[in-house]
Formats: structure tokens, sequence, C-alpha cells
């Protein structure tokens, strides 16, 4: 039973609860062990997405892989991220994640981009201000960073992961041809993030050595086709080539069923936001330990794509009649992107959100992203081993 349901309280993770799973794991038996721990050299067939590198860091060392998201840093900050990540794991590979839409203006600093936004939309972004007594951001304001604001911002990223020679490069939005042959020529692995079948199709012709098919549930830029459904499809377009599922994997329960699905393991996002290595606002951590599915949404309104949050003012604000036509990526970020930043930077909890995906009402405990880890696969084993 999730916890929300349970008031609050319950055993942990999932209805067996961490601390039940030894003794019942050690009459199962079942082993976890996929074709993803080969490819990717990992004990447990668990990939964890995060933007903080402590938490990255956890999830290697308890035997995971651990894809950092990098999308909002600058090539030197990434550059330094990469270098501190193998100064902590060694020898043990890791990914990097970009988010490159195709669509991204070829330049243009964010103030001339800012400039293009239609009068209406500038007021009714005025209105939220004002309405929710939004204050100014008091730090430079991150998204706009972003390198899918412009091609040559993405293109300065993408040039530091390929001369660090990462182990593994993930793209999702937008998967430029090129970057998975000069990602090849160096040897790095390179992982399609996709949230349809027809996207899970042009990855593979591109040569993606693994596919994410990422379901509806899932925190962050998401498609409209559920996990249970997009990953079986993908599973059958994919031929030898590993598909991993994401979208509302918060437990060993959702383990197994992936697995079931025909996955080769997990990419998970929500799982460890709360964990005691993550970086997120405790106030945020706070919020995410008492919300269930319900209290996300999938909305266009920050990015100008599809994408699942905490609900928050800002997006109510963009469901009303009234409310302008949202507009396109990179649009939208550069539009919302103070009111995000004013509310991280004021802690301001009744404005903050973060990307959450609809898992959330399974993530009940600050533990250590190890427990977390280890936990999820314990309870795996033990569900798969009941089948025999
Ligand atoms: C806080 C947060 C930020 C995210 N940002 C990105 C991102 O920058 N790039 C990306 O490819 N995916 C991003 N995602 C999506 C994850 O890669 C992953 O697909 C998703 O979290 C899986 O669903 P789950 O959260 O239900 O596990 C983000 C997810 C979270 C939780």
């Amino acid at each position: 039973m999730a916890k929300k349901d349970a008031g609050g309280g319950g055993e942990g993770r999932g209805e067996l609860g961490v601390r039940g799973l030894e003794k019942e794991n050690a009459m199962a038996g079942a082993s976890l062990h996929t074709r993803l721990c080969e490819v990717l050299d990992i004990e447990h067939p668990v990939i964890a997405f995060t933007h903080c590198r402590e938490v990255a860091v956890a999830a290697i060392r308890a035997g995971g892989f651990a894809v950092l998201g990098e999308a909002m840093k600058t090539a030197d900050e990434i550059q330094e991220n990469i270098r501190w990540l193998r100064s902590q794991v060694g020898d043990k590979p890791f990914g990097i994640d970009l988010v490159l839409p195709s669509n991204a203006p070829r330049q243009g600093t964010p103030e001339e981009l800012i400039a293009q936004i239609p009068e209406s939309h500038m007021q009714y972004k005025e209105r939220i201000h004002a309405a929710y007594d939004v204050p100014l951001p008091h730090n430079p304001v991150a998204l706009r960073q972003w390198g899918g604001l412009n091609k040559r911002l993405g293109l300065a990223q993408i040039e530091c992961v390929l001369d660090e020679r990462v182990p593994a490069i993930a793209t999702g939005l937008g998967s430029p041809e090129f970057l998975f042959e000069a990602a090849h020529d160096r040897g790095i692995l390179m992982i399609g993030l996709i949230g349809a079948t027809r996207q899970a199709r042009h990855v593979l012709a591109l040569g993606a050595d693994m596919v994410v098919a990422q379901g509806y549930d899932a925190a962050g830029h998401t498609g409209a086709v559920g996990t249970f459904s997009i990953v079986p499809e993908v599973v059958e377009v994919a031929g030898d080539t590993p598909v991993i599922a994401a979208g509302g994997v918060t437990t060993g329960r959702h383990l197994a069923a992936a697995l079931c699905l025909g996955a080769a393991g997990v990419w998970t996002g929500t799982a460890w936001l709360a964990s005691e290595e993550s970086d997120v606002d405790p106030l945020v951590k706070q919020r995410i330990l008492q919300a269930t599915g319900d209290d996300t949404t999938r909305t266009a309104c920050i990015s100008g794509k599809t994408m699942r949050i905490l609900k928050c003012p800002w997006t109510e604000e963009w469901e009303k009649q009234d409310a302008p036509q949202v507009l396109k990526s990179p649009f939208q970020m550069l539009l919302s992107s103070d009111y995000l930043q004013a509310a991280n930077d004021s802690r301001r909890a009744d404005l903050m959100t973060e990307a959450v995906g609809q898992g959330v009402a399974f993530v009940d405990g600050a533990m250590p992203v190890r427990e977390i880890l280890q936990g999820m696969v314990a309870e795996a084993e033990t569900v798969l081993g009941r089948f025999g």
C-alpha cells in the first residue's frame, strides 16, 4: 500500500516493506541479472537519472548505473562534473544526459529570444507574478543556460561530453544523427530516450545501443502513452537492443513488472528525489514525501513540451480558460524561468515545484540511495521468486 493510503506510516517502500524483505528474499532466490548488466557492467539493472552528482555516485557505488542530467549546465560546468564523478567512482561507467530539441533556434541570447515573446504572454506572466506576489530571482536564472535554447549552446555541451569520452550519452527530445556517429567513433554508448514507438524506431535506425521507453507516468518531459503499453511496444521493435523501462518505477514491484514486460532494466528519476544524498530543497522534499500521483500534472506550460511536475500556481494558472496558448519551446521555457528561479531562490513552498512522476506515492522516506536501490532490487527478486 502506498504511504499516503497507509496514513503516512508503513514499513517502507512497497507492499512488503524494505525491512521485511530479507527473509522472504532468501527463500525466493530469483536473480535480476539481465543483459543490461552485461552491457553497462553493473550488478543491478537499475539506472538512476539525477541532476545531483552525489546521488549519481551513491547509485553507482550501490551497484546500479547513474546518468547525470546536465542539460542546464554550461560546457565548463559539465566538464567539471564529469571529472569529479571520475574522481569518485574510478573506472566505473556512468552517463551524461543532454536535452537537444531538433527545433531549437540556431542562435540568439536569452534576451534576444525573450524579445520575441508576444506581449499577451508577457502580460499573462506579469498577472501571475502579481497575483501570487512572486519575488524577483536573486540568482542567475538556471534555465537560461539550457542547451536547447539555441543550437550553439547545445553544440558546446556535445563537444564537451565527446572530448571527455564519457562512457555513455543519453539524449531526449532530440537525437542529432551526427552525435550518434561521433559518439560511436569514440567508443561511447548512446542511450536514446523516447516517448513514442516511432521515436524508438528513429533512434534504433541511428544505432542507439539502448532505448529508454518512457511512459506517461514519468517525471519530466513525457509522451502520451502509458509505461505499461509503451515498454512492450518498444520491446517488439527493438530486436536485440536492450529496452529500459521508465515512468512510474519507484518500487521493486515496478521493477519486476518492467522485466516481465520485456525490459532489460529500469530508468528511474522520482525515486531519488527525496533521498538523503539528494540536493533537492528540503521544502520540496517534504512535498514529495507527502505527494501522490494526483499531485502531479502533465503540462506544456513550463517548457512548451509536455512535462510532468508537481502542481503549483504557475501550472494552475495556465489551465484556466483565459490563459493564452502555450508557446513553443524554448519560448515558454524562457517565460516560466523567472517564476521557477524566484520560487527556488526565495524558498517559497507555496510556489515551488519539481519534475515528479506518478510513482511518487511510494516515495515515503528520506533514505540513503543505497538503501532505496537495494530495497527495490530485493523486492523485485522476491516478487519474481514467487513465480518460481
Ligand atoms: C527532477 C527531474 C528532472 C528531470 N530532468 C530531465 C532531464 O533534464 N533530461 C531528461 O532526459 N530527463 C529528465 N527527467 C526525466 C528522467 O530522465 C526519467 O525519464 C523520469 O524521471 C522517469 O520517470 P520517474 O520519475 O517516474 O522514474 C527528469 C526527471 C526528474 C525527476
